[in-house]
């Protein structure tokens, strides 16, 4: 979700305005995620790197995640939505982590679409965790560390902002992904954007290394 703090500077605002334009933009984009069809979203929220961001800022994120917690989790529910999160906890606040579990047991049935939000998130610290498990198990295989993993092979990654960069992101699950680089700032993002990203993405091939099924 790149763009929030140019998206700010942009109008002369602070950049939490930009993170508060940010989170309304999480709303209508999950909203959409659900119409167009999408069975699984992941954002990337906050990275285990962001902690290196002024505490001001890195604050306003978490009170932004809160009042997410707080206001969209029923709605959430009523709308078949699973909400999970993927990454560290032990660095989150105790109420951050009490608001996270309740959110993951209410909307535990939700069906039509899986929202999960990577939080105090590292990619490689996910592989070396699952990389530990299978050395204790002495169970070595490409099924194993994705089971471990926990996280499906990702279909399409957006990228907002003009940024073309991975940033310790699902390394393992991006293997075959392909790739939509959005020009506008992540607040600008909604239903219509993610509409022009699925129609490019469907008119891609994927050959997951083999040769066009015409040949
Ligand atoms: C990246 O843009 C954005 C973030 C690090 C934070 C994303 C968080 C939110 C959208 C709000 C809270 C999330 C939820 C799920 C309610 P940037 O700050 O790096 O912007 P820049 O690249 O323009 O500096």
């Amino acid at each position: 979700m790149d763009g929030n703090g140019r998206w700010a500077q942009g109008r002369g605002l602070p950049r939490t305005a930009g993170h508060r334009a940010g989170a309304d933009a999480v709303r209508r984009v999950v909203e959409a995620a659900g119409e167009q069809g999408i069975d699984v979203l992941t954002l990337y929220a906050f990275s285990s790197d962001n902690w290196r961001r002024p505490a001001a800022e890195v604050e306003a994120l978490m009170r932004l995640l809160r009042g997410y917690l707080r206001n969209e989790v029923d709605k959430l529910r009523g709308n078949g939505v699973r909400l999970s999160f993927i990454g560290r906890r032990d660095r989150l606040s105790p109420v951050l982590v009490r608001m996270i579990e309740s959110a993951e047991e209410t909307t535990r049935a939700g069906r039509k679409l899986h929202l999960r939000i990577a939080l105090d998130y590292s990619s490689r610290d996910a592989i070396v965790a699952a990389a530990r498990a299978m050395a204790e198990a002495q169970v070595f295989s490409r099924q194993e560390l994705s089971r471990l993993l926990d996280s499906p092979d990702v279909d399409l990654l957006i990228r907002t902002s003009g940024e073309q960069r991975v940033s310790d992101y699902l390394l393992w699950e991006i293997a075959y992904a392909e790739f939509h680089f959005a020009a506008c700032h992540w607040p600008d993002f909604d239903g219509a954007e993610l509409a022009a990203a699925l129609a490019s993405y469907r008119s891609r091939e994927r050959r997951f290394g083999g040769i066009p099924a015409a040949v």
